[in-house]
C-alpha cells in the first residue's frame, strides 16, 4: 500500500473550517479504496502564527515541506497582519519557492449549482484555466524609493522570462491537444508592449508545433466581458499570473461562486511537492461560524488525487459533489442551504460510500 506524506497548512479564518472536512473526505477514499493511504500532518502557520513570532512560517519552513508528497493549503490573510506581509511569507513564498508553476483552475459549472447568467447553457461553463503561477505581475521586484517624501515613487515589475512563458503555454498546448480542447490565450498586448507582446509571439512560435490544437487569442478586457456574454468560447484557457487571479473569480462568480471554486499549484517536474488549496480566501466575514462552504476545499483534494494518478477517485468526488449539489438537502447558506460546514462534508462522505 502506498502512504503519502501530506503537509497540512489550514491557515487562517475559514482555512481551518473547510480544510477539516477536505481532510475527512480523503480519508474516507482511501479507506473505501484501500491501495493508497495519507499521514497527515498540521503546521499551525498563518497570521496568528506571525502574531506571536514574527514569521508567517518559521525559518526552515520550505526545509520542512519540501519531503512531503502534496501540502493542502486552506486560506491565508487576516485583518490585523498586512495581506502584503501574510501572503509574501507563506502562500506566495510556497508558490514560488517550490516553482509550482501551473496554477489549474477548473471553472465548470457543475450540475445543480447556481449560475447568475440567463440565457446560458450550463455545458458551456466549462473550462480549464491554466495560469502562470511563479513570475509576471507577481515576481515581487521593484521598489519604493524616497519613501514618504514628497517625491516618492513606487516601482514593480512585471517579468516575463522565455522559460517561464514557454513552460507554461506548452503545458496547455499539451492539455488542449490531450483533451482535443480548444486553447485560448488571454493578454493584452495592445497596452503592454513588451510583456504582452513577448507572450503572443511565444503562443504562436509554440503553437507552430500544435498545428492539431485550434487556438484563439482574446485582450483580457475583451475575454472578461465574452465569459459573461458568451463563455461557451472558452475550453482551455492559458494566461498570466494576475489575470489569471482576477479572471477565476469571475470563473468562480459564474460557475457556482467562491464556494466552489478549486485550484492546484502544481510543480509538474514533480522536482518539488505541489500545492492544493481552493481560489477564495480566508473569509472574515463568516469566518468562525461554522457555514463556510468546504466544497471548493473537498474539490481541491479531488485534484490532488488526480495529481497522484487516481483520476478515477478526483472524478467521482467530483460526481458526489454534482449529486450534494442537484440533490440540495445539505448545503451550506452561500449555496441557499442551512446546513454547516461539517454536515455538509459529511453529507458528501455518505455519498462516496455509496
Ligand atoms: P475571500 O475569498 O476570502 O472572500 C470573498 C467573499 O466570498 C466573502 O464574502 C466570503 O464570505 C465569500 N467566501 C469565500 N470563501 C467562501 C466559502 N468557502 N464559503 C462561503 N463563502 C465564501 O476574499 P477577500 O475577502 O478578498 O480576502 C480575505 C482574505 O483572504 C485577505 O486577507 C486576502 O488577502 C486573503 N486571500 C487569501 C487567499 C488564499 O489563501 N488562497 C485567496 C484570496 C484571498
Ligand atoms: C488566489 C489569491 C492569491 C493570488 C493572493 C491571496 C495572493 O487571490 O490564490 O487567487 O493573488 O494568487
Ligand atoms: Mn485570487
Amino acid at each position: 500500500m502506498k502512504t503519502y506524506k501530506i503537509a497540512v497548512i489550514a491557515g487562517d479564518g475559514v482555512g481551518p473550517e473547510v480544510m477539516a472536512e477536505a481532510v475527512k473526505v480523503l480519508k474516507e477514499t482511501a479507506r473505501i479504496d484501500g491501495r493508497f493511504d495519507f499521514t497527515f500532518t498540521d503546521y499551525p502557520w498563518g497570521c496568528e502564527y506571525y502574531l506571536k513570532t514574527g514569521r508567517m512560517m518559521p525559518e526552515d519552513g520550505m526545509e520542512i515541506l519540501k519531503d512531503y508528497d502534496a501540502i493542502l493549503l486552506g486560506a491565508v490573510g487576516y485583518p490585523g497582519v498586512p495581506d502584503h506581509i501574510s501572503l509574501r511569507g507563506l502562500l506566495l513564498e510556497i508558490r514560488h519557492g517550490f516553482d509550482q508553476y501551473i496554477n489549474l483552475r477548473p471553472v465548470k459549472l457543475l450540475a445543480g449549482a447556481p449560475c447568475p447568467l440567463k440565457d446560458v447553457k450550463r455545458e458551456d461553463i466549462n473550462m480549464t484555466f491554466i495560469r502562470e503561477n511563479s513570475e509576471g505581475e507577481y515576481s515581487g521586484s521593484g521598489a519604493w524609493l524616497y519613501k514618504d517624501q514628497p517625491e516618492e515613487v513606487v516601482i514593480q515589475n512585471a517579468v516575463f522570462s522565455r522559460k517561464g512563458c514557454e513552460r507554461v503555454i506548452r503545458y496547455a498546448y499539451e492539455l488542449a491537444r490531450k483533451e482535443g480542447k480548444t486553447l485560448t490565450s488571454i493578454s493584452k498586448a495592445n497596452a503592454l508592449n513588451y510583456s504582452m507582446v513577448f507572450w503572443d509571439q511565444i503562443f504562436t512560435e509554440l503553437g507552430r508545433e500544435y498545428p492539431d490544437v485550434e487556438t484563439h487569442s482574446y485582450l483580457v478586457d475583451a475575454a472578461s466581458m465574452f465569459m459573461v456574454k458568451d463563455p461557451g468560447r472558452f475550453q482551455i484557457v492559458v494566461t498570466s499570473n494576475l489575470f489569471g487571479d482576477i479572471l477565476t473569480d469571475l470563473g468562480a462568480a459564474i460557475a457556482g461562486g467562491m464556494g466552489l471554486a478549486a485550484g492546484a499549484n502544481l510543480n509538474p517536474d514533480k522536482k518539488f511537492p505541489s500545492m492544493f488549496e481552493p481560489i477564495h480566501g480566508s473569509a472574515p466575514d463568516i469566518a468562525g461560524k461554522g457555514i463556510a462552504n468546504p466544497l471548493a476545499s473537498i474539490w481541491t483534494a479531488a485534484q490532488m488525487l488526480d495529481f497522484f494518478g487516481y483520476e478515477e477517485w478526483g472524478t467521482r468526488i467530483v460526481n458526489a459533489i454534482e449529486k450534494l449539489l442537484s440533490e440540495g438537502k445539505d448545503l451550506t447558506p452561500d449555496l441557499g442551504g442551512t446546513a454547516s460546514t461539517s454536515a455538509c462534508g459529511d453529507a458528501l462522505v455518505r455519498l462516496l460510500a455509496e
